[in-house]
């Protein structure tokens, strides 16, 4: 007894060691972070650098020791590819649904996006979309999609306005690779092109499988166009310009998103001199924390960022933010702060419409001079 009671105060002190320890490692309460692009196949260049976007940002988060409620947290990012595959990409939402991620940055295609998107409403789970630009995805009245990148009414609305009023091309032809993303855009452009009061001479389909345009782009020489607007990524869109060069089509190129990197140049080569791609935002290279951000990816992954990877950047803290704001990484509890979320991002200012869709997006244009794209003009306000 005696003894007992000597040694009861450190008893207590030890006991409440022990207690305290493993409570100090639990707070640490690990936060998923669902992930979908595709990391494999033809489109797994783009997949990887918004990727590793949303990993730059994630370990952000760390380096700085966000709290969410107080309590420190850990983001645990859960990737999936999803082979820019419709099918694919149903299947890896449904697998981030059922793993309980607390959100989705993701994912890259139109293609993927839209039906991934209906079964992250139907569980309530929001997704912060990175890359995919379909009017769509924002169209639908849906509660929990969100979109840093302007949209294709917007980049490709804008180019069909450009293609008209400042490039001034009168015979304007247009070939899409028939994907929820290609299609729109191209869709976008001709209805721009005509409500500027521009003629839309032929247009062409092709997939974005196909490595062979001749066809397609016979068909449009032979109704001698000044300007052809190409619905595609870099695959497509690349092996279109280099044909056109082998065909003698001497019609000003105009990619729509996804083209302005370093990939279009390496896949045309030479041919590319001269091409023009507009993509969603601002230059990278245009702000202080945009060229920060470039010097910084490249320190960490050895490459340049390709494309959207800031876009990514942007998704990931997005979600940190309102779920910081809600001191909650409950959906019910974060979505209302997330709806509202303002910040400068490294793309730009982040707020949504009440649709989702990014308030204030911009579009570049840019050009290929001596082998490297330039910026030709920022439109903003869109
Ligand atoms: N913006 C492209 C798409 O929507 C990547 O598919």
């Amino acid at each position: 007894m005696r003894f007992a009671k000597t040694l009861s105060p450190i008893a207590v002190a030890v006991g409440a060691l022990l207690a305290v320890a493993p409570l100090a490692s639990r707070a640490q309460s690990v936060v998923k972070v669902g992930f979908a692009a595709p990391l494999s196949g033809p489109n797994a260049n783009y997949g990887k650098d918004l990727e590793n976007g949303v990993k730059m940002a994630l370990e952000d988060a760390k380096a700085q020791g966000v709290k969410i409620n107080g309590q420190p947290v850990s983001f645990e990012l859960v990737a999936e590819d999803d082979q820019a595959d419709p099918r694919v990409g149903v299947q890896v939402a449904q697998k981030l649904v059922d793993e309980g991620v607390s959100v989705v940055v993701g994912h890259f295609n139109s293609g993927t996006t839209i039906p991934a998107s209906d079964l992250y409403e139907k569980a309530g789970l929001p997704d912060i979309d990175p890359a995919a630009t379909n009017p769509v995805i924002s169209g639908r009245g849906f509660k929990n999609i969100f979109m840093v990148i302007s949209s294709d009414a917007q980049n490709a609305g804008t180019a069909g306005a450009y293609a008209v009023t400042t490039t001034k091309a009168k015979r304007i032809a247009v070939i899409d690779d028939r994907t929820a993303f290609g299609q729109g855009e191209a869709d976008e452009f001709v209805k721009a092109v005509k409500a500027h009061g521009g003629e839309i001479i032929d247009r062409e389909y092709t997939t974005n499988q196909a490595t062979d345009f001749k066809t397609q782009l016979t068909n449009i020489k032979s109704k001698n166009p000044d300007l052809i607007f190409v619905g595609a990524l870099n695959p497509q869109a690349a092996g279109i310009m280099k044909q056109m060069s082998q065909l003698g089509i001497k019609a000003q190129y105009v990619g729509g998103g996804g083209v302005k990197d370093v990939d279009f140049i390496k896949l045309a080569g030479d041919v590319s001199e001269g091409a023009m791609a507009w993509e969603y935002g601002r230059p990278l290279d245009s702000t202080p924390v945009g060229a920060k951000f470039a010097e910084r990816f490249k320190q960490k992954y050895g490459d340049d960022v390709l494309s959207y990877a800031p876009f990514g950047y942007d998704a990931a803290w997005a979600a940190i933010k309102a779920m910081q704001a809600a001191n909650s990484t409950k959906p019910g509890d974060y979505r209302a702060k997330l709806q509202n979320i303002s910040f400068d991002g490294i793309t730009g200012h982040i707020e949504y419409n009440a649709n989702g869709s990014l308030k204030n997006g911009s579009s570049t244009v840019y050009q290929v001079k001596n082998g490297q794209w330039v910026t030709v003009k920022t439109v903003s306000g869109l």
